[in-house]
């Protein structure tokens, strides 16, 4: 039987091949009630969960909280904006006062990458799920990308996946390389040379191509990334009209993947840039699945850190 046995889940690095499959397999389940007309159910009834963002967010901060509201949790939602992070209130002063609080699971996104290590220390007997760190990790994201692609193929297992786009500051890339090699995927990468890091084939069973073409051609998935902007500190490609030539998804290039090809993006798309709104809207975009899928996959993450054996 298989058996989730982390406290937090901070990366899909730190997971087993089993233990994903445990969390997609969960999620596969939560899904049904979704789709009831009374979307709720009481397997977490009494437990209390705080969504502590310091960056923006609309996807992943609303369906933390619609995914612990539909098994009856309590959720609280702390934005930078409105606590007392803006009176310089230390991560580690605003962890203890939390903790004093009793809350079970903390669902933090920090721009500090493996600031949620350092927050999981401080709490030992509170669960911590990563939302985002910095150009660490997104684990939610990486596993609802890999649900959405395994309701299209019923696999992972021989998937080429090509990545395009900012891979250096892209967490999502991160958590799907992580993710996708572990499941038998081969994964593709491809961006400006500014934006891919030297080694990054390093980061699991990855191939970096010198052209967007050659990530795409005949590839199972193209999932575009957006530009991170505001992790880049200096402007790494000369402008966007640029940027979308070379590296931008159009009717034309996604041509050269495999006919049934899926197209994602994890969101927020800067339309016309790395991708054109045809392709956003088009057949094979599958956008609002993952969109969809996020919801129950955080549903699987917030039962399994709850009701798992803690290591
Ligand atoms: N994909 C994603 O993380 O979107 P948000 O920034 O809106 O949460």
């Amino acid at each position: 039987m298989k058996q989730f046995r982390h406290k937090d889940i901070i990366a899909l690095r730190d997971l087993t091949k089993e233990e994903i499959e445990l969390l997609l397999e969960t999620a596969e389940s939560m899904r049904e009630i979704n789709s009831r007309d009374i979307k709720k159910v009481p397997t977490l009834r009494g437990r209390t969960i705080i969504n502590l963002f310091y960056e923006a967010s609309t996807r992943t901060r609303t369906s933390f909280e619609i995914a612990g509201k539909r098994l009856s949790a309590d959720t609280v939602n702390i934005t930078t904006s409105s606590s007392s992070t803006t009176k310089g209130e230390t991560l580690s002063d605003t962890a203890l006062n939390l903790l004093a609080m009793k809350p079970d699971i903390i669902v933090m996104r920090h721009s500090v990458s493996g600031s949620h290590y350092f927050l999981s220390k401080k709490m030992p007997n509170c669960s911590v799920i990563n939302a985002g760190d910095g150009t660490h990790e997104h684990p939610s994201q990486g596993l609802l990308d890999m649900l959405t692609m395994k309701d299209r193929f019923g696999r992972l297992d021989g998937l080429k996946v090509a990545i395009v786009g900012d891979i250096t500051h892209s967490r999502v890339a991160r958590s799907n390389i992580q993710g996708l090699t572990k499941m038998g995927s081969q994964v593709f990468v491809a961006g400006p040379p500014t934006m891919v890091p030297p080694g990054v084939e390093k980061l699991g069973n990855v191939i970096a191509c010198a052209t967007m073409k050659e990530a795409i051609q005949d590839a199972d998935v193209v999932m575009m990334l957006r530009i991170q902007q505001e992790r880049q500190g200096k402007t790494l490609m000369p402008n966007a009209r640029e940027y979308a030539r070379y590296y931008g998804l159009n009717p034309v290039n996604l041509k050269m993947a495999k006919p049934d090809a899926m197209v994602m993006h994890p969101g927020p798309i800067n339309r016309g840039v790395e991708m054109s709104s045809y392709v956003v809207d088009g057949d094979q975009s599958h956008i609002l699945k993952q969109v969809e899928n996020g919801v129950a996959v955080r549903m699987s993450m917030l039962y399994h850190v709850c009701s798992g054996e803690i290591e």
